[in-house]
């Protein structure tokens, strides 16, 4: 099974997203790979610092059919943009998550990336399944709660966990979550492994229960 990060825009969160879920997941004993499909290379680079992340491989669009045809599951991390990794990506992967962060630039990209994600839907019975995840989230600022709202608006998914705007984050990209002090790091685990069984119960499909037990 694999699922893929994307968003036109770059800074949504979605190599931090891939990295975070991979961990949790791992972290609650799921059989999860990550793959970075964007040439700049965080996900692989942040690979080679963090303790408690799965094992992550560098790979190119070419090899995402190989991924969603394997039984395990894959975290795939995309490019910003919708370039040729993305358009590869629409057509195997079985889910797309898509972060969004409280920024008006950010939510103008959204309708185009959401397009696209339709017409493969209605070209593949549904597939990739989508589902949206609020990012950077500071219920303060008038601006998160626009988004919260503007995404559930928009008639797609949206998670009910998201991601809060945490320093925390920001410092996880030297050593992964394991790198960081004690208080940060049970804050940011709290809401990544909310987040993580909520997107886990959205990717087994109500016919696979069965299979997964
Ligand atoms: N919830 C968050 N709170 C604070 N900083 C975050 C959060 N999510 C991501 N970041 C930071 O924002 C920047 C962009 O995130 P990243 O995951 O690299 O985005 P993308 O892969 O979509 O370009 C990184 O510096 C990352 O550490
Ligand atoms: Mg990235």
């Amino acid at each position: 099974m694999l699922v893929c990060f994307a968003s036109q825009k770059g800074g949504a969160g979605k190599t931090t997203l891939a990295a975070l879920l991979g961990e949790r997941l791992a972290a609650a004993g799921v059989q999860v790979c990550l793959a970075d499909g964007d040439r700049q290379g965080s996900l692989f680079a942040l690979g080679e610092r963090a303790r408690g992340l799965p094992p992550v491989r560098a790979v190119y669009p070419m090899q995402f059919p190989a991924l969603a045809r394997d039984a395990g599951l894959t975290l795939l991390d995309l490019p910003s943009g919708l370039g040729v990794e993305f358009h590869a990506a629409l057509e195997v992967a079985d889910a797309a998550i898509v972060p969004a962060v409280p920024s008006a630039f950010d939510l103008r990209t959204l309708p185009a990336t959401l397009a696209a994600l339709r017409k493969a839907q209605e070209r593949r019975d549904g597939l990739p399944r989508v589902l949206l995840v609020p990012n950077k989230v500071d219920l303060r600022e008038t601006l998160s709660k626009e988004l919260l709202s503007a995404l559930r608006e928009l008639g797609w998914p949206v998670t009910r966990c998201w991601l809060s705007a945490r320093s925390g984050y920001r410092r996880m990209g030297a050593a992964g979550l394991a790198g960081l002090p004690q208080a940060a790091r049970r804050a940011a685990e709290a809401e990544a492994t909310a987040l993580a069984d909520e997107v886990l119960a959205y990717l087994v499909l109500p016919g696979e229960q069965g299979a997964a037990a």
